[in-house]
């Protein structure tokens, strides 16, 4: 049993236990079971009738839930400096890089790419990234997307196979589309829990993304869909027919693409992924205009060597407030809560009773500080499952 006191200003994303749609209780206490699970919330004064061992007083600072980072390609090897370099003197970015970073995976060995999955899911837990969902996609053969998933399992169960990134270079684009849809998928079904597709300008069509996630979804897989990044498209529409747990980018929407998320909240989430946008030099969506649609909106960090190279969530959340005209309440709620709905996971992204006890505890008094003090390193401690994984309380 663990037990956290002096919690200043505690976020339950529970409405039922305290104010709002983030259920926030101020002067509040937590108990977490020995599973790791949350076993109490409430008053700090009533914390005695629940937990009889010494709490740990976390001084009057924030605490809220781990974030749940939805939409990340932690397999690969190399990086693409040069490419953000000149990028940032004026070349714009286009899905052909990742052919790129293709090279670079194929010529990894298993224990490289793990050894980068490591690195990196270390530095999002660091920022309090206590959930990660982790795609394939730069292996774009049978044995490289295969050992990608593979890798992708070590960091976490959220994982999926996105052979669809682009077509790798010298091959037919339908006889690829056969390969993803074949052995490939059987070489990669037993790792993933996921079939996602890249559906742009440079990567699949609407057709070849429909039979794709088809394909994936008879064989068991859950389906998501990065759409609309790049231009204005079928994407987000066929996510939405199809009924995927989320259709990641949302970058370029037209209002009946708006209308179409807006109809399906009840299964399909819109991912937003600012970060892709800030380092990419590309406008931010709308996030107002969905959230007013009455969609469903998560944050996530894309991060990836191309577009998105960062893990970090506070980025992201103060992208959302300060560039996408969502509240630090929503932006909050988003990269938590919206990103465990985008893995349809209801025991991560909140603090009620039966819950993960996968928590951050910043050095702030509340979470507008995320955004207030953009850039500035607040994450003073991560729980995950009832224990200190990174800085300490
Ligand atoms: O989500 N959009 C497709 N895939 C990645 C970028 C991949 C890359 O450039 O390496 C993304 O932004
Ligand atoms: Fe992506």
């Amino acid at each position: 049993m663990f037990a956290l006191t002096g919690i200043g200003h505690l976020v339950t994303n529970d409405e039922t236990v305290g104010q709002g749609k983030l259920g926030v209780l101020h002067g509040a206490a937590l108990v977490a079971d020995d599973a790791g699970n949350v076993s109490w919330v409430g008053k700090q004064s009533e914390l005695e009738n629940h937990f009889d061992g010494k709490p740990t007083d976390v001084g009057g600072r924030a605490v809220i839930p781990g974030f749940v980072d939805s939409h990340t390609h932690l397999v690969f090897a190399g990086d693409r400096a040069l490419e953000f370099e000149s990028r940032m003197q004026g070349k714009p970015y286009a899905a052909g890089g990742i052919k790129t970073t293709m090279a670079a995976t194929r010529a990894a060995s298993d224990d490289v790419l793990a050894a980068n999955v490591a690195r990196l899911a270390s530095e999002a837990l660091a920022s309090g990234s206590t959930t990660l969902e982790v795609k394939s996609g730069y292996g774009l053969s049978v044995r490289d997307e295969a050992r990608s998933l593979v890798a992708a399992k070590t960091a976490t169960s959220e994982t999926t196979f996105l052979g669809a990134h682009v077509v790798p270079p010298d091959t037919n684009a339908d006889d690829y589309v056969a390969l993803v849809q074949g052995e490939m998928l059987d070489a990669c079904k037993g790792n993933a829990k996921w079939i996602d597709v890249f559906c742009d300008r440079g990567a699949f069509d609407v057709d070849q993304a429909r039979a794709i996630l088809q394909t994936g979804a008879a064989v068991g897989l859950g389906t998501r869909i990065h759409a609309n990044q790049l231009q204005q498209g079928g994407g987000v529409q066929l996510g939405v027919e199809l009924g995927v747990a989320s259709c990641d980018h949302c970058t370029h929407l037209s209002q009946q693409d708006i209308d179409a998320l807006s109809g399906a909240r009840a299964t399909t989430v819109a991912t937003l992924l600012p970060t892709a946008e800030l380092c990419t030099r590309s406008p931010f969506p709308d996030a107002r205009k969905l959230i007013d649609a009455g969609v469903n909106v998560a944050l996530a960090s894309d991060c990836n060597p191309g577009s998105s190279y960062t893990s970090s969530m506070p980025l992201v959340i103060a992208l959302a407030v300060i560039n996408m005209g969502m509240t630090c309440d929503e932006a909050l709620w988003s990269a938590t809560a919206g990103g465990a709905q985008a893995l349809r996971r209801s025991d991560v992204g909140n603090l009620r009773v039966g819950s993960r006890a996968d928590m951050v505890v910043l050095d702030a008094q509340s979470h507008i500080h995320l955004a207030y003090r953009t850039g500035v390193q607040q994450v003073r401690a991560v729980i995950r499952g009832g224990k200190t994984v990174a800085g300490t309380l």
